[in-house]
């Protein structure tokens, strides 16, 4: 804690937010974060198992949906904040994972005592179909249960009384709701968690006040945030910089840093629109359709693979064929091309992500809406093979021919703008960008289009992700 005059002034915290439709590579920024600079806690401010956060350890590929990625830091308590919605069955499946993985949830893990529960109801009512194509992992139906007032907190699970009480409320708010299986495993859970729960908001003051670092994790991105993105086709939360405060419990004068996230190009999964897809509606529905998995698209364009243990197929990205198609003239194809470059299939659901060129006025929007003052870039090793790259600018509406240099605000425009492309010779390939390590070594090429969009968002990137591992990335 630090007097001036008579003031006690905190320790701010740094928030990270995707600048995009999710999937930015939120978490290995966090872990690069947690490495480069020390932080104590990292606490999750919204979502739930909707997210798919990708971490490397130890050489090994570990997956956080709830848990905040910083769990197998030995050094980082993890906050699940009261803006988050956890399914508890899944929460005790993925204690276990990240015990097995090295991490030690029953002493660094902590969740909010205010945070709510997605119980089987929500699950039911997402799966029915939500019309935006969701994860269908109960998030709209429990976040809708917080607004009208009948949802469970965590803090319910802690006796049974309470937790009767809770579940018969809720079921009589939501007739026809069945409340007996989350009776029983809420029940079970409560020796597994019990001791994880906490008074979350008063922690991370007592954090800051002991001039301790946070770092906020946001789930999913600035594009799919019920207020700002592109609604209805949007996640049910706020996953903006914004909801870090309301998410936690902190005030604004508790953060100080926003570090934005953003590919080297864009993807979407789920409906909605996104102006620079490559290959327009077509991909959109291929996207749609739940049997075009992996598997599905190699069949498809004849690209050999063999399959592992698990049945899941293994492929060469490199493949011959893959960048046969990378160089069509057919933008569909092109899409699929880059979805198998970067392996752009879902963490949470194994859905085709749909692909598609940079946007920087989705960008500059973020680095409005979210207050970001550095950016990191990831995947930009996915390019190695683009003799080209292309940047939207700007759009233009073909309704009113205008030129539109800012996000509109109006769906109907955004719904039908067509991107306004600055083209980048990116050529020659032999330069490869994949595993390096010190900017001094990042080839002209990727050089120059990283300055290029430092310019074009007057921020700069701080962070270049270069490969999937862990030490494949660059800090400048
Ligand atoms: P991470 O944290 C990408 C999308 C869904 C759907 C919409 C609403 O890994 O970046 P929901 O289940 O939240 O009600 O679905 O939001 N979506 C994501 N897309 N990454 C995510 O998380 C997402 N979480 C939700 O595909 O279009
Ligand atoms: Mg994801």
């Amino acid at each position: 804690m630090i007097m001036a005059g008579n003031i006690t002034v905190m320790k701010a915290g740094t928030v990270i937010v995707g600048m995009q439709w999710g999937d930015e590579g939120k978490a290995k920024i966090l872990d690069a974060m947690l490495e480069d600079e020390r932080f104590d806690v990292v606490a999750r401010y919204q979502g739930g198992a909707n997210a798919g956060h990708t971490i490397w350890h130890n050489g090994k590929k570990h997956v956080c949906h709830l848990i905040p990625s910083g769990i197998l830091h030995p050094d980082v308590t993890n906050v699940m904040g009261n803006g988050m919605v956890i399914h508890i069955p899944s929460l005790l499946k993925e204690v276990d994972e990240a015990r097995a993985a090295g991490g030690d949830p029953d002493n660094k893990l902590m969740i909010s005592s205010r945070a709510t529960i997605v119980l089987d109801y929500h699950i039911k009512k997402d799966s029915e179909g939500s019309g935006v194509g969701s994860t269908a992992k109960g998030i709209g139906p429990a976040y809708t249960s917080v607004a009208d007032r009948s949802a469970v907190k965590v803090q319910d699970i802690l006796d049974d009384t309470a937790l009767r009480a809770a579940l018969e409320r809720f079921r009589q708010k939501n007739p026809g709701a069945d409340i007996e299986k989350d009776w029983l495993e809420l029940r079970e859970a409560r020796p597994k968690i019990g001791h994880m729960v906490n008074d979350t908001a008063h922690y991370l003051y007592q954090q800051l006040r002991n001039n301790n670092s946070v770092l906020f994790e946001g789930a999913q991105a600035t594009m799919l945030d019920k207020d700002h993105g592109t609604f209805p086709y949007v996640t049910s939360s706020n996953p903006t910089a914004g909801g870090a405060c309301t998410g936690c419990g902190v005030g604004p004068t508790c953060i100080d840093d926003v570090v934005g996230i953003m590919k080297a190009y864009v993807t979407r999964v789920g409906r909605g629109p996104f102006p620079t897809e490559l290959g327009g509606e077509k991909s959109a529905e291929h996207c749609e359709e739940k049997t075009h998995v992996l598997r599905f698209e190699l069949d498809m364009f004849g690209i050999p693979y063999s399959l592992d243990e698990k049945d899941r197929p293994m492929y060469e990205p490199q493949d011959p064929k893959i960048l046969d198609m990378l160089r069509s003239n057919d933008d569909f194809t092109k899409g699929v091309a880059m979805r198998l470059l970067g392996g752009e299939y879902g963490a949470s659901t194994g859905r085709p992500r749909r692909c598609g060129n940079q946007d920087l006025v989705v960008a500059n929007y973020a680095i409005e809406i979210n207050g970001i003052r550095h950016v990191a870039l990831t995947k930009l090793d996915v390019l190695d093979n683009h003799e080209e790259i292309l940047v939207a600018t700007a759009y233009t509406d073909p309704k009113t021919g205008e030129t539109l240099d800012h996000m509109p605000d109006r769906r109907d425009v955004f719904e039908r703008v067509e991107p306004v492309y600055k083209r980048l010779q990116y050529g020659p390939a032999s330069e490869k960008v994949a595993g390096c390590t010190s900017w001094d070594k990042l080839p002209d090429r990727a050089k120059r289009y990283v300055e290029f969009m430092e310019k074009f968002m007057d921020r700069p990137i701080k962070y270049v992700s270069t490969a999937a591992e862990r030490d494949c990335m660059i800090v400048r």
